[in-house]
């Protein structure tokens, strides 16, 4: 399909600095392809328009959400651990920086950073976020990359003044890529960071009822941020999505160790999406995200594979959520 659109890709597509960047919103594109092919399957970095980041930010409080809260009490209280192993004069290189709240708890605790490097897709709430962040450590160099980093990740040079770079990759923001873009996301950021290390947050696999709860909150926060691509589809692509008629449905993939997350049609039923019609059957579904597990051992064989070499993890005391240091090496 040549779309305006997509015809605007191809024209620029030897820019490296616009082919990396969000500059072209493929929403539109990505979500009549994902229509047209069985099974339906979008990806989940179109959740973030203002109302699904709005959405996610209450998913971080809910208390079945045990994600955040488990990391940043890792963050608190291994800090200074960490900063240890950073070093001084570090180069930070933070990875889907959005709102820049967990950086902080890193920037109290290591010496002299040299500067900081968010990374993130989304350029406006990237730039406020920076704009913020450079307030509360005016003496800190912020700057800010507009970038897909499953993308081609090209960064700008170390700073001159820096010792090494060290990467930040919170949240297990990895479980949404699948293993092989998982594999690949570590090899570049092996080849970026090299002399330097990994510092990621991995959700675990656990109990299937806590990981069931975690995704489906008594509040219906999950539900209204699953079912937001349809709004947002309804705004933004002149879509005709009847909200009404598609549920939120989570669920433990124990064999493949995701979470996965569908919009299911509560019957048989026709959208229109731009000038295309797309035919539901009852229980079809649109699967909208991946969520996978990690056990330490698994995160390590990949990061291995990857390049990097293991070394401190930092868990919780019930095993809900880990921290690695990845160590990767001058090659
Ligand atoms: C931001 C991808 C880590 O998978 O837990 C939360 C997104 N989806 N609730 C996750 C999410 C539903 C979150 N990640």
């Amino acid at each position: 399909m040549m779309t305006v659109k997509s015809l605007a890709r191809t024209a620029l597509a030897f820019t490296a600095e616009l082919e990396n960047s969000a500059l072209i919103d493929n929403f539109g594109n990505d979500l009549m392809s994902a229509l047209a092919i069985r099974p339906r399957c979008l990806s989940p970095k179109y959740f973030y328009d203002e109302t699904g980041s709005a959405l996610f930010d209450r998913i971080c409080e809910l208390k079945e959400y045990y994600p955040t809260r488990t990391e940043i009490s890792l963050l608190t209280k291994h800090a200074r651990d960490i900063a240890k192993q950073i070093g001084r004069r570090a180069e930070i290189v933070e990875f889907g920086a959005g709102s820049m709240q967990k950086i902080r708890i890193l920037l109290d605790a290591i010496r002299a950073p040299a500067r900081y490097l968010p990374v993130d897709i989304s350029g406006a709430h990237l730039a406020a976020s920076a704009r913020a962040l450079q307030r509360i450590y005016p003496k800190l160099p912020v700057m800010p990359v507009v970038a897909d980093y499953t993308g081609a990740l090209s960064l700008p040079d170390m700073a001159v003044n820096a010792a090494r770079r060290i990467g930040f990759f919170p949240g297990s923001t990895i479980g949404n890529l699948s293993p092989l873009e998982a594999l690949a996301f570590l090899k570049k950021a092996a080849k970026v960071l090299q002399g330097g290390a990994l510092l990621i947050g991995v959700d675990l696999v656990k109990d299937p009822s806590l990981l069931h709860a975690a995704y489906n909150d008594s509040k219906g926060v999950t539900a209204s941020f699953n079912l937001n691509l349809l709004v947002r589809a309804n705004r933004e692509l002149c879509a005709n999505f009847d909200i009404e008629q598609f549920y939120h449905s989570a669920f433990y993939n124990a064999p493949a160790q995701r979470i996965e997350m569908h919009l299911m049609s509560r019957c048989a039923q026709q959208v229109r999406v731009g000038d295309q019609y797309f035919v539901f059957t009852e229980g079809e579904t649109i699967h909208t995200e991946n969520s996978y597990k990690f056990t330490i051992a698994g995160l390590q064989a990949l990061a291995k594979k990857a390049g990097f070499q293991p070394a401190t993890v930092w868990t919780d005391d019930d095993n809900r959520f880990s921290l690695h240091w990845l160590e990767a090496p001058a090659l």
